[in-house]
């Protein structure tokens, strides 16, 4: 391999310029060329390629969002706009590619990894962590830290006026960032979608007298369908359980703004690195994860489409500590 090409992908993450920083300079620093593509899978089809030096990349690692910009293409889940991807890859001469994104964007690598037989490694960026393999993604733990900070905020006016809140936070199809939010904000409960088929949360929460001791609650809600999202929860209550007095607040896309946490920028940064050392020995097909603090090679074929699983002690935690 010569020439390694770097694209993000999908919904942008904070720590995602740390990881295009890192798979810059250890490209260069291992002697290979780099290419920035820019707007994700749709710069490789409309030809938006760069070649990257060292100084392309300062002082971008403190930076949100990315620098490449990042788009969700439909025209990449047709073979001729791969097709066309892959005449482009051709072209620039890139013989590898680095890819930086969640689910959706490494299901993408894959097909088109298998239909060119063209090496790619995958760096996990997501907010939500959904991806299976890695303890976390790149991005989750600056969410987790700003869901925590606006959760905070939100408490001081639940409390003066004595309101049951819902809060809606991102993650899709899971429940991480709820849960994991709840506990960080000393949040009451967390409804999340992992659970939703197998018990009614809600009703299970009003039936405990979950605000026995107090008399302001805050319920973090993820906000997949099965879960009724926090507009759909709080109904209920007005329908169901009437005596509340209810408030909905949807956090939305701030969680995928700011600049990333240290934990993000050394994760990305240990990711994007780990990302050439693969591809220099022949890794293929890959995800690079991170498991007990160690750097792990995770198949394509395993990282997406499985549904990663949430940790039932944590459930239990939050439980404990909401009395
Ligand atoms: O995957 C990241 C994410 O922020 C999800 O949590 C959310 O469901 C989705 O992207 C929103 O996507 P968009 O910014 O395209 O509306």
């Amino acid at each position: 391999i010569k020439c390694v090409g770097i694209l993000t992908s999908g919904g942008d993450a904070p720590g995602m310029n740390a990881a295009i920083r890192a798979v810059t300079r250890s490209a260069i620093y291992g002697g290979l060329k780099v290419k920035g593509i820019y707007r994700g899978y749709r710069g490789l089809i409309t030809d938006e390629i760069q070649e990257f030096h060292t100084q392309n990349v300062s002082n971008i690692i403190q930076a949100g969002g990315t620098i490449l910009k990042t788009a969700r293409c439909k025209e990449f889940t047709t073979p001729e706009g791969r097709q066309l991807a892959y005449d482009n890859l051709k072209r620039h001469e890139i013989d590898a590619l680095v890819v930086i994104g969640g689910d959706g964007s490494l299901t993408g690598a894959r097909i088109f990894a298998n239909e060119f037989n063209f090496p790619i490694i995958g760096l996990p960026g997501t907010i939500d962590n959904d991806l299976y393999g890695t303890d976390s993604t790149i991005g989750y733990d600056t969410a987790l830290n700003t869901i925590m900070e606006c959760v905070d905020k939100i408490r001081d006016t639940a409390t003066s006026h004595e309101r049951l809140f819902f809060i809606e936070v991102m993650g899709r199809d899971a429940g991480f960032l709820a849960l994991n939010g709840a506990i960080a904000s000393g949040a009451e409960a967390a409804i999340i979608p992992e659970i939703s088929t197998e018990v009614d949360q809600l009703a299970e929460l009003i039936q405990n007298g979950f605000r026995k001791s107090k008399n302001s609650s805050i319920v973090l809600v993820a906000e997949s369908p099965v879960t009724g999202g926090a507009m759909g929860l709080a109904e209920r209550v007005k329908n169901e359980y009437p005596g509340y007095d209810v408030r909905v607040s949807i956090l939305g896309h701030l969680q995928r703004g700011g600049s990333p946490t240290a934990c993000d920028r050394i994760l990305a940064s240990r990711m994007g690195a780990a990302a050439i050392d693969a591809l220099l020995e022949e890794q293929r097909n890959v995800m690079i994860g991170i498991r007990n603090d160690e750097i792990v090679y995770v198949p394509f074929s395993k990282a997406i489409k499985n549904d990663k699983p949430i940790n039932r002690e944590l459930l239990d935690t939050l439980r404990r500590l909401s009395i």
